[in-house]
């Protein structure tokens, strides 16, 4: 959601003539767009805050703004704590940003700026951000109204809201003329997607997306277990363009300590939907999110997450221990699990999981799969051969979501370029969060691989 939101601040920002840097020393505005999830998202934003100080030093005209939700949550406190911040804007102020902007670099004032509205930001048509990436966020809703008890979301980004379809398809058919081929449609549940303002269902919207031409492919998240619908689980069934991976946090397999986090499902329900999603769709991947050490949750409640983790065997797990945050209710809650505890079981639910990704992997090996090349590999640049190889090396994403890498004989030299390109590749090779390839029908490259080790037979 802070990457769309990065977008969309780049959007409004653009009109008074500011244009990205990777420089941070040649910036004449620098905005850190924070995230108040976790304890520990909060402090890496304040460390990279932190690191600005020299560059205001050496150039006091720099405006440094903090957006966001640790923005939304703290307000004028950092502008009180932090001497050379000029600007704090919520996540509702995005629309507001160029007037402060404006404001700020005329009058050298500092604001702060953390109105909550009931109305959802429609920011003015008009070009999108273009920045060449073949796969692109859509926020369709902002907000949540679940107040899962450890959770920060409702009271950093406000009462749940969805956008008109009208805007969404725009939107995409936008993107998809400068080149986007794939959209991961965003909100907090997007199961409620419209039903606060009488729109139509997610499940029409995600129709409606299939429809449009030129577009490859579609992704959402996040779905909330407990209403995931029949009608969205058909419409893997059905939508073609609609990609084989759904991401449905769990949080617990412990019906005690999902309903203290207000979960409103039990590991039941949660395990008939993904036995659903599997009748609906088989060889679906399904993902999720995993919190351990909630207040209070003993021995045997992380037995019963472990228990679950074995019987879903996920594609893939996001694991993250329990921190209190202001003003989630949990953060009263009795029975603090200590940090030693909370670190023993996440590396144990880890190497659990980890099982599961190198299994889930490995059956992958010696199928074809259609991949859509997103970019270069993250260890392997163009410009010269690395780690044995000599030629660049490509990455793309199935349609299940998982990482695919691999070198294409015909662009050894560089010249090639497959960036967009929808390709057949042969799984060769299953490591724990990604495979490697090769292009079928085209000549078979020498591979020296050095780091991770094979799961391949
Ligand atoms: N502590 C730890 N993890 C959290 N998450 C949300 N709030 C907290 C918290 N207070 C995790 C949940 C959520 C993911 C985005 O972050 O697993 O799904
Ligand atoms: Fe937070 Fe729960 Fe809303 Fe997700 S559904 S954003 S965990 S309150």
């Amino acid at each position: 959601m802070n990457v769309y939101d990065s977008e969309q601040i780049l959007r409004v920002l653009s009109p008074l003539g500011y244009e990205i840097t990777s420089f941070p020393g040649a910036a004449d505005l620098i905005i850190v767009n924070t995230c108040a999830i976790r304890g520990k998202a909060e402090q890496k934003a304040f460390s990279f805050i932190g690191r600005l100080a020299g560059l205001k030093r050496k150039k006091p005209e720099l405006i440094i703004g903090v957006g966001g939700c640790v923005a939304q949550q703290e307000g004028r406190k950092i502008l009180e704590k932090i001497h050379y911040i000029d600007l704090v804007f919520g996540t509702q102020a995005l629309n507001r940003l160029p007037g402060h902007v404006m404001d700020i670099a005329v009058r050298r004032c500092r604001i702060a700026d953390i109105e909550m509205s009931p109305e959802i930001i429609e920011f003015s048509p008009g070009a999108p951000v273009v920045n060449g990436n073949i796969t692109r966020f859509v926020t369709v809703m902002r907000g949540c109204d679940n107040y899962c008890t450890y959770c920060v979301v409702p009271f950093v980004r406000g009462r749940e809201i969805s956008r008109e379809p009208e805007n969404i398809i725009n939107e995409i058919r936008g993107l998809v003329e400068t080149g986007v081929q794939e959209v991961t449609l965003l909100g907090q549940n997007v199961n409620s997607y419209g039903k606060k303002e009488g729109l139509c269902s997610f499940s029409a919207l995600l129709k409606l997306v299939n429809e449009i031409e030129g577009l490859f492919r579609i992704r959402f998240t996040t779905s909330n277990p407990k209403d995931l619908s029949e009608e969205l689980i058909f419409a893997f069934r059905d939508l073609e363009k609609l990609c084989g991976h759904i991401h449905l946090p769990v949080q617990s397999g412990s019906n005690s300590v999902l309903k203290r986090m207000n979960r409103k499902y039990t590991r039941e329900l949660y395990l008939d939907k993904t036995d659903k999603l599997r009748k609906a769709l088989p060889g679906i991947a399904i993902s999720s999110d995993v919190i351990v050490g909630f207040p209070g949750e003993t021995d045997k409640d992380f037995e019963e997450t472990l228990d679950l983790v074995r019987k879903v065997e996920f594609d893939s797990l996001f694991t993250f221990e329990y921190s209190d945050r202001t003003n989630a209710p949990a953060a009263q809650f009795s029975g603090k699990i200590p940090g030693n505890e909370k670190n023993k079981r996440l590396r144990m639910l880890l190497e659990l999981q980890e099982y599961y990704n190198a299994k889930n992997n490995r059956a992958l090996v010696g199928t074809t799969e259609l991949i859509l090349v997103d970019g270069f590999s993250k260890k392997h640049n163009p410009v010269n051969g690395q780690d044995g190889f000599s030629g660049v090396q490509w990455t793309g994403r199935t349609s299940t979501n998982k990482i695919v890498n691999f070198v294409d004989a015909d662009t050894l030299s560089g010249d090639g370029n497959l960036l967009g390109k929808r390709i057949d590749v042969m799984i060769e090779k299953a490591f724990l969060h990604s495979l490697w390839g090769r292009p079928v029908n085209v000549k078979p490259m020498p591979l020296k691989m050095k780091g991770e080790e094979s799961y391949a037979a």
